[in-house]
């Protein structure tokens, strides 16, 4: 996904005495993978405002490229690989241009894009944008690579630089410690770490004053956040009580980091929205031990009745990789299976991609055939959009909050904005007001979209 940030429109305005040699110099970001990376190109962005470098959204007149990149499949480095090849044409043109590659494919595989890609100036791993500055500023030819792991960076001094709007990301862990067989994270991202609760809170309240609305506490493992004395639970409820801020959400979470007073909190504040994305990955005990994640079937299904029992409507959404290593047709059927029982608001579907350094890539062999993934992958797609589509039709005739986040693409007549449940939701402007939660009439559905007419006004 790319995503440019309009980095100068909200940056602090910086004392003319500070303003260094660079200030006539534009950096462009280009942002790829999942919401830590937007919320870590914040970070940059941040970083280099705060060293006088200007933005630039059209990237053919920045003077610095930055492709925050993502490692979890190949495809994923592949495209940026692709990517690199179009932006060195622009560099041969313009010599001077800075090019850099920063995030988790930086981190895992620098001498190979040194290789592939000699034209690039910098290489920079999770940890180390502090240092972008001066990497910057000494760019010469060959690849400066910095992918030091820092296991106690957590960029908590940095005020993000975010795009203006009534939701903001709020990253309150870094790393991952649970070396689940088939993912590179823990190797890209390094150990887990948490932010402060105090640091947190005092983020929240700069949001709440900047206009958000709603918030959504990011982390690898958000819910197995501990900052030596508040636990995920304990957060939940001190981020509640920022005024202004009213809407919380969270992703994602571990299905054994899955407490009962982190359930309790979502099932009685109301801030706390009702909506998990819970990862299963596999719906097979073999597949899940072999997959190193440390709860089976049972216990999974446990936290999912606790969660319906306790959160009234609550939501919920998953992952799944098909075609890990050895994946029979019957531990197949059992994913399927479990898919059809939970009956899954929306799913993210992957095939597996082998990684290497992992765990499953050191002691399996990546054996289901492409064509098989892609069958298996097909079938489950089929499945969750059958049942999206009834979830989603289920709730015509009924009522929902919907925070009006803006203008529908489709129509200029629409406003968009998502449920408390997290279901996209478009309906007709009215006097509505962006950032406002309205009361919405459901009227119609698609599998992926409420369709609504606003029925009152509300906080
Ligand atoms: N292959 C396929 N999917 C993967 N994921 C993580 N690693 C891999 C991999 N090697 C998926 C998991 C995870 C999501 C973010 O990406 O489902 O929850
Ligand atoms: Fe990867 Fe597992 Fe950590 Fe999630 S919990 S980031 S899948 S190692």
């Amino acid at each position: 996904m790319k995503q440019p940030l309009p980095l100068a429109s909200v940056a602090d305005p910086i004392a003319p005495e500070a303003l260094t040699p660079f200030r006539n110099r534009n950096v462009y970001i280009e942002n790829y993978g999942c919401q830590m990376n937007v919320s870590d190109s914040e970070v940059i962005a941040s970083i280099l405002a705060g060293a006088g470098y200007g933005s630039e959204t059209d990237m053919r007149s920045a003077d610095i490229i930055l492709l925050n990149t993502c490692a979890i499949r190949e495809k994923a480095e592949e495209r940026v690989f692709g990517r690199l090849g179009e932006i060195s044409s622009l560099k041969r043109k313009r010599p001077d241009l800075v090019l850099g590659v920063c995030g988790c494919m930086a981190q895992r595989i620098a001498d190979q894009i040194a290789e592939r890609a000699p034209y690039v100036d910098l290489v920079m791993g999770p940890d180390s944008y502090r240092n972008l500055p001066e990497a910057i500023e000494n760019a010469r030819g060959a690849p400066y690579i910095d992918t030091r792991l820092d296991p106690l960076e957590d960029y908590a001094d940095i005020a993000p630089v975010r795009a203006e709007g009534v939701k903001a990301w709020l990253t309150i862990q870094r790393g991952c410690d649970k070396f689940c067989a088939f993912c590179v994270v823990p190797f890209v991202r390094g150990r887990e770490r948490s932010v402060q609760l105090e640091n947190v809170v005092e983020e929240a309240r700069r949001l709440a004053d900047s206009g958000v609305k709603e918030i959504t506490l990011l982390g690898q493992t958000v819910n197995s956040y501990n900052d030596g004395r508040h636990d995920f639970a304990d957060l939940l409820e001190a981020a509640s009580e920022v005024n202004g801020i009213e809407r919380i959400r969270f992703t994602s979470p571990h299905p054994s980091d899955a407490t009962d007073a982190m359930i309790r909190v979502m099932g009685s504040n109301p801030k706390v929205c009702s909506h998990i994305h819970l990862p299963l990955q596999s719906g097979s005990d073999e597949v899940l031990t072999r997959m190193r994640r440390d709860y089976r079937v049972k216990e999974y299904m446990e936290v999912v009745e606790k969660l319906r029992a306790n959160v009234p409507g609550a939501a919920i959404t998953t992952d799944i990789i098909v075609g890990f290593p050895g994946e029979t047709p019957a531990q197949f059927e059992e994913t399927y299976r479990l898919m059809e029982r939970v009956r899954y608001d929306g799913a993210f579907m992957f095939k597996y991609s082998e990684r290497g350094g992992t765990v499953a890539q050191k002691r399996y062999a990546d054996d289901i055939a492409e064509a098989e993934k892609i069958e298996r992958l097909k079938r489950i797609i089929a499945l969750q959009e059958s049942v999206s589509a009834e979830i989603y039709a289920s709730k015509i005739g009924t009522a929902a909050a919907v925070l009006a986040e803006g203008v529908s693409k489709r129509s200029g007549d629409d406003l968009f904005g998502k449920t408390d449940d997290f279901k996209t939701c478009v309906f007709p402007k009215g006097g509505v007001e962006i950032g406002s939660i309205v009361q919405v009439e459901i009227v119609n559905s698609t599998p992926h979209t409420l369709i609504g007419r606003s029925a009152s006004r509300g906080g």
